[in-house]
């Protein structure tokens, strides 16, 4: 019997692979233009990392996490995230050393133990940028403009921008106790798991998804209302870089992120009409996280988005990713003789840079023009008979339904000079040289 790929997880298979190769190109293209540059971490952390990075009362530190021994009985944790193992990396290299501020973005595979539905798997894949060393407001505007430039480049629309200030330690100690004064005689009305967070971390209440909690919450205080000058400040100056440019954006007094370490900034992004995972991508800053994780004192902001929800919501708002993966050429054969010159010629148009194939199936010539004509290869070069006696092959073009006779010393020229947008720069000398 099959075993199967395990629940909440995905097969990216041909077809859809190549929307993910469209997207990740719009992604490095993006992080190219806004001087982003890669960083590439282990899968696997210390369970330690996101413990104190992401926050111990939170629900994916508390309930989602992949967390396992190893041999050697260290407790590791697949990653549910990619702030904190940046983070862990910006310290552990000591890259607080370069020049600041440091822009770093990532693009891979993630892991939250949760109940799968459509748009939440368990294994999920985020890009995510994060910008390490300044407070400077405009860095939040500057992430906020990218992920919303991104996803008007891939043709996603009707997007709510949801923003707020959840403060500072300062601001923040005022609010929770406004928080708690107000949550403690509703105690009764809060789920076990926001009963146990109350004395703790009462802001988690504000994100729990349980029902009776969200009644018992609402018209709670919120940090909005509770900002110290320096943050109310930084806030403003976030909304005007954001008004100067015209992004629109929503002010969502109530949008708690699921993570412990944001300051100031929380942001998520919202497409309606997806479903109930409808948060494309969320962020914000998180300027106690360096020195938290065990570095110099630094500030930092950013976001991650999510894969396969941007793709989800691509389609259906019947967006097609242009995808890019036609053959070129598919070379038929006629006889024996046929197929072995057959395979030195694709061989050499490959070695130009274009996409070509042929029959491995010993089909009929008809069979093989069927097949040709399935492929989508812009034109087929058939190889036998009587022109190959002649030292040269039929070309037919499949858009013009035109054929001419090419020698066979002449074919790398002639399709280099048809398909030029396709051909390496570099063969293209070689190519007329090969002949
Ligand atoms: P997050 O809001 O937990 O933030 O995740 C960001 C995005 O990842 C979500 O908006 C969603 O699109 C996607 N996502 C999360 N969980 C799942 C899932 N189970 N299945 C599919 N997609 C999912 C963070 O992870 C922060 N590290 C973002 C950040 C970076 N903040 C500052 N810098």
């Amino acid at each position: 019997m099959l075993v199967n790929r395990p629940r909440g997880t995905n097969d990216i298979l041909p077809g859809q692979a190549e929307k993910w190769q469209y997207l990740e190109e719009q992604i490095r293209q993006i992080c190219f233009e806004y001087g982003f540059s890669e960083i590439r971490t282990p899968i696997f952390e210390q369970t330690e990392l996101f413990q104190r990075g992401v926050g111990e009362t939170t629900d994916v530190v508390e309930k989602e996490m992949y967390t396992f021994l190893d041999k050697g009985e260290t407790s590791l944790t697949l990653r549910p995230e990619g702030t904190a193992s940046t983070v862990r990396a910006f310290v552990e290299n000591g890259l607080y050393g370069q020049p600041l501020p440091l822009k770093l973005y990532y693009l891979g595979p993630m892991f939250r133990y949760d109940r799968p539905q459509a748009g939440r798997f368990r294994q999920f894949h985020q890009f995510g940028v994060e910008v390490l060393g300044s407070r400077d407001p405009l860095l939040d505007a500057e992430v906020m403009i990218m992920a919303m430039d991104l996803y008007q480049r891939l043709g996603l629309s009707n997007l709510e921008l949801h923003l707020n200030s959840v403060g500072c330690p300062v601001c923040r100690q005022q609010h929770r106790s406004a928080l708690r004064q107000f949550l403690v005689p509703r105690e009764n009305a809060l789920c076990d798991n926001c009963r146990r967070r109350l004395e703790r971390n009462p802001m988690r209440v504000l994100d729990c998804k349980g029902e009776k909690c969200q009644e018992a919450s609402a018209g709670a205080p919120v940090t909005l209302h509770h900002l110290c000058p320096d943050c109310a400040g930084h806030f403003r100056v976030v909304r005007e870089a954001l008004d100067e440019l015209a992004i629109p954006y929503v002010v969502n007094e109530r949008l708690v992120r699921g993570l412990d370490y944001y300051t100031q900034t929380a942001f998520e992004i919202i497409v309606p009409g997806i479903g109930a995972q409808n948060s494309i991508g969320g962020g914000g800053r998180y300027d106690g996280l360096v020195e938290e994780i065990g570095g110099p004192p630094t500030p930092g902001v950013g976001f991650a988005l999510g894969l396969e929800r941007i793709l989800l919501a691509l389609e259906l708002q019947g967006v097609e990713l242009p995808t890019g993966s036609q053959l070129n050429i598919f070379v038929c054969t006629l006889g024996a003789e046929a197929r072995k010159t057959a395979f030195e010629l694709m061989t050499r148009l490959r070695r130009l840079g274009l996409a070509v194939n042929m029959d491995y199936l010993g089909r009929s010539l008809k069979a093989q023009m069927k097949q040709a004509g399935k492929s989508g290869a812009q034109f087929v070069v058939i190889v036998g008979g009587e022109e190959l006696e002649r030292q040269a092959v039929t070309v037919r073009d499949m858009t013009a339904g035109q054929q001419t006779e090419v020698a066979l010393v002449d074919i790398g020229e002639f399709m280099a000079e048809r398909l030029e947008g396709n051909v390496r720069l570099f063969s293209r000398r070689r190519a007329l040289k090969i002949k």
